[in-house]
């Protein structure tokens, strides 16, 4: 995690000081020593991300990288304006001016010495701190999420006869003789493997197939280990067959299902070019074959085959209460005086399954009282990912590890923008662009900044992360959204890395959640005229990266409020980037 936000921050440092050189001859020396020590220091994230976690003495010098880094940035950046700025002057002025950058510039290379002497000493006690080691903790957790989600309780299922009767009908389409892959796709749970579940056990399927095959593929799937469990399923197995070699297995499994009707399950596929590794040991036979596979990627899907996928929708708010039900009462009767705050809170899952059983199994555990349940009112999020027994947000999490580290940013940072808000993607778009997250310099294709970022938000979609509100008429993104669940959950992580915060409250800016000031701003509230004035007399400004305004009452003074309020004019001038109907003002302190 923190590889992400702060090795961006470091490889930013080192792109502009080697692009930049010309600026920095002043401080050459200062600057060589601070590059190679970013250097070191990003090789050391990149190293030891996900190893070491929980160790101590890691995370103290993790906290200190970010810390570095951050104020490199910062010196880095005002030292650049100061250095425009200076050209632009006369000769006198110029004299007279002689700036004191360089001495700051100089301190901080001295700081990242200083932490680069406590890597090299990790370094050398590698072992002890567990940086070779493996990382166990996230493969166990892989492995308890497994078992968790095997756990699908059909006696407690809601909804889903449509989208049953849909899929049987084409998996068991006469018409379609040729074998055809099907795929379900949707976030983390959303119930893929609940509905693939209710098709396997449909007994008009039963009847159908002559062969049936359930597997669990997940991230770490082996090949061979599949190919063992579908010819279990199928029935064909014996000592010798464990014994076969790889190429042996594929052609086993082929000849098992040569001249058969069978239907294959795998559950949970990440990777598309799984498919490739095993798509051989598939006949077609034009007997109407099908394979089912559920992912939350629809690159596996496209990979598979040219059947467009069956994409879940969420839980109708029906659907969401009845389930709650199940899970808060356990069968007894909702008393009539919880049921209105119940339909509110199932309503606040915003139909992902997965939020509803969680929040019923922690209700279940409550008292049944109004006011116990009240305290669940619009913080109902929050109780689920802090839940530790449950976890949800382990479940969560999976997506964004798997995601490329180019993508991670732009995913965090869509927690700035209130909940359930219609984000237009072209402003989203801009704010990333803004924001310095897409980088066009190693990319060969050609793209521009805007084109880069389209295809990571259509990439963010396709990995279910992101949800499409509405299109263009030329299919482009119009407007998306995300699920508050994943929202939340970014949140989270970005407090933990100084990366954003948000407040719902223009009065309390100041206290930080974890003591200190955040990069970014996002504030969520109406400011209206009167807290404008009010809080404009504060001569106490806070500093910040960059500060997002999200209020319906956008006055003239709500700029003056936000100058007064932020020194984000320290560098140079205020860039009002996007103003957007009167809604977003999104201010972002520029380099010159
Ligand atoms: N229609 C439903 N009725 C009752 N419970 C459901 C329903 N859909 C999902 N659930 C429950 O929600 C949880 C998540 O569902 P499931 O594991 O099927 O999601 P998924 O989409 O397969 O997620 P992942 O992408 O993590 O594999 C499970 O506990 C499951 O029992
Ligand atoms: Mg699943």
């Amino acid at each position: 995690m923190t590889y992400a936000v702060v090795g961006f921050v470091l490889e930013k440092l080192e792109n502009l000081l080697i692009h930049e050189a010309d600026l920095f001859r002043r401080v050459e020396g200062d600057v060589k020593s601070l590059q190679d020590d970013l250097h070191i220091m990003n090789a050391f994230l990149k190293d030891s991300e996900g190893k070491g976690e929980g160790q101590e003495m890691v995370e103290v010098l993790i906290n200190l990288i970010r810390e570095a880094a951050f104020e490199a940035e910062d010196v880095i950046n005002t030292y650049m304006a100061q250095v425009i700025k200076q050209r632009r002057r006369e000769l006198l002025m110029k004299l007279f001016h002689g700036f004191d950058q360089a001495v700051v510039l100089h301190h901080v290379a001295e700081k990242t010495q200083s932490v680069n002497g406590r890597i090299e000493n990790i370094y050398a006690n590698k072992t002890t701190f567990g940086i070779e080691a493996q990382s166990h903790v996230d493969k166990e957790a892989g492995q308890s999420l497994q078992q968790r989600r095997r756990n699908v309780e059909e006696e407690d299922m809601v909804g889903f006869e449509d989208d049953t009767a849909k899929l049987v009908h084409q998996l068991t389409d006469q018409r379609r003789s040729q074998r055809d892959v099907i795929s379900i796709i949707g976030m983390g749970g959303l119930g893929k493997t609940t509905l693939a579940r209710k098709i396997y056990n449909n007994t008009h399927i039963k009847y159908h197939f002559d062969h049936c095959a359930w597997v669990n593929v997940s991230q770490e799937y082996k090949t061979r280990m599949l190919i063992l469990d579908i010819l279990q399923c199928v029935g064909q197995i014996s000592d010798e067959t464990y014994k076969m070699s790889d190429e042996q297995l594929k052609v086993t499994l082929r000849d098992n299902l040569k001249g058969k009707r069978y239907f294959v399950v795998m559950d949970d596929v990440w990777k598309p070019q799984f498919w490739d590794e095993i798509r051989a040991c598939f006949p077609n036979d034009s007997n109407g074959s099908r394979i089912l596979i559920t992912s939350r990627e629809k690159e596996v899907a496209s990979n598979a085959g040219p059947t467009p996928p069956y994409l879940l929708p969420f839980l109708d708010e029906e659907a969401s209460w009845q389930l709650l039900c199940k899970k808060a009462f356990r069968g007894e009767k909702c008393p009539s005086n919880l049921e209105s705050l119940g339909r509110k809170l199932a309503e606040s899952c915003k139909g992902l399954p997965l939020s509803v059983v969680v929040l019923g199994g922690i209700l279940a555990n409550k008292e049944k009282t109004h006011q116990t349940w009240s305290n669940f009112v619009g913080n109902v999020n929050w109780f689920l990912i802090d839940d530790d027994k449950t976890r949800s947000s382990d479940i969560l999490d999976l997506s964004y590890k798997q995601l490329p580290r180019k993508l991670r940013l732009c995913f965090l940072y869509v927690g700035v923008f209130p909940e359930d808000y219609v984000i237009p993607a072209r402003t989203l778009i801009q704010m990333w662009v803004a924001e310095g997250f897409i980088s066009v310099q190693n990319d060969s294709r050609k793209m521009d900044e805007i084109d880069v970022a389209e295809y990571y938000l259509e990439e963010l979609i396709d990995r279910s992360l992101i949800q499409v509100a509405s299109r263009r008429s030329d299919g482009g993104v119009k407007t998306c959204r995300i699920h508050g669940l994943l929202r939340d959950l970014c949140i989270k992580m970005s407090i933990q890395e100084k990366f954003y915060e948000v407040r719902v409250n223009s009065a309390d800016l100041r206290c930080s959640s974890n003591g200190s000031i955040p990069r970014r701003l996002s504030i969520q509230d109406s400011i209206d005229s009167e807290s404008i004035s009010s809080s404009s007399t504060s001569n106490n400004s806070i500093s910040v990266g960059s500060l997002l305004l999200f209020t319906s009452y956008f006055r003239y003074n709500t700029l003056e409020w936000a100058s007064k309020n932020f020194s984000l004019s320290d560098c140079c001038l205020l860039r009002l980037v996007i103003h957007l109907i009167i809604r977003l003002l999104f201010l972002r302190k520029c380099d010159s």
